[in-house]
């Protein structure tokens, strides 16, 4: 069982990710992608919520998927805005998603597991043409910190990316740390705009 299987762990480690600041990369997407107008972005895994609070400054009107219930409680109390719609899942059950202008799903994608390619399909096809999107995937040297984490080939990667236009592309091996435990971070971090 990995440390994430644990039952309360995705909560303890958002209760603790809540101060922190925004991931560079959310910040290059949203250069790219610019303020919201009202367009509709989804925050998949959203987590400690901080990313969600930044497409919500940045005019984003927004929904913030987890299956984390305390990280909804918990964005619930700080962001009270009516653009906001938060809802509880776990995001290998969706199905159904409406028309997004953009989609952050910053650390949670290999989460999905086995369903991923699923998941991509559903994210890909709700994203419109112009639309924006930034994620992490895993690379296959990365630790399983769950049972069932979905860790792909580089040629895997570049064939889920081969429907968007990428202007930002970075592969990291870095070894740390997850709660506390020795970890082999391979991450591949992406922003594109999908096309037409
Ligand atoms: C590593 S955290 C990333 C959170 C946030 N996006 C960030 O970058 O800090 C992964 C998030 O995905 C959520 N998650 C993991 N598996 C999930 C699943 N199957 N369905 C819904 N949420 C899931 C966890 O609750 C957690 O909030």
């Amino acid at each position: 069982m990995g440390e994430f299987d644990r039952p309360g762990a995705w909560s303890r480690y958002n209760a603790a990710q809540r101060d922190r600041p925004p991931h560079p990369l959310a910040v290059t997407l949203l250069e790219h992608a610019g303020e919201g107008a009202g367009r509709l972005a989804l925050d998949l895994g959203f987590g400690g919520g901080v990313e969600t609070a930044l497409l919500l400054d940045h005019g984003w009107q927004v929904l913030a998927i987890d299956g984390d219930p305390a990280a909804a409680e918990s964005l619930r109390v700080r962001c009270t805005t009516g653009r906001l719609t938060i809802v509880t899942q776990d995001f290998t059950d969706l199905d159904v998603l409406p028309e997004l202008h953009l989609v952050h799903a910053a650390w949670s994608l290999p989460y999905a597991g086995v369903h991923l390619e699923r998941l991509w399909e559903l994210l890909l096809s709700a994203l419109v043409p112009g639309g924006w999107l930034a994620c992490h995937l895993f690379g296959v040297r990365a630790t399983a910190d769950a049972e069932d984490v979905a860790r792909l080939r580089t040629a895997d990667v570049d064939r889920f990316l081969d429907r968007l236009d990428v202007v930002h592309r970075e592969e990291q091996e870095v070894d740390g740390t997850s709660s506390g435990r020795p970890t082999h971070w391979h991450v591949h971090s992406v922003v594109g705009r999908r096309r037409a």
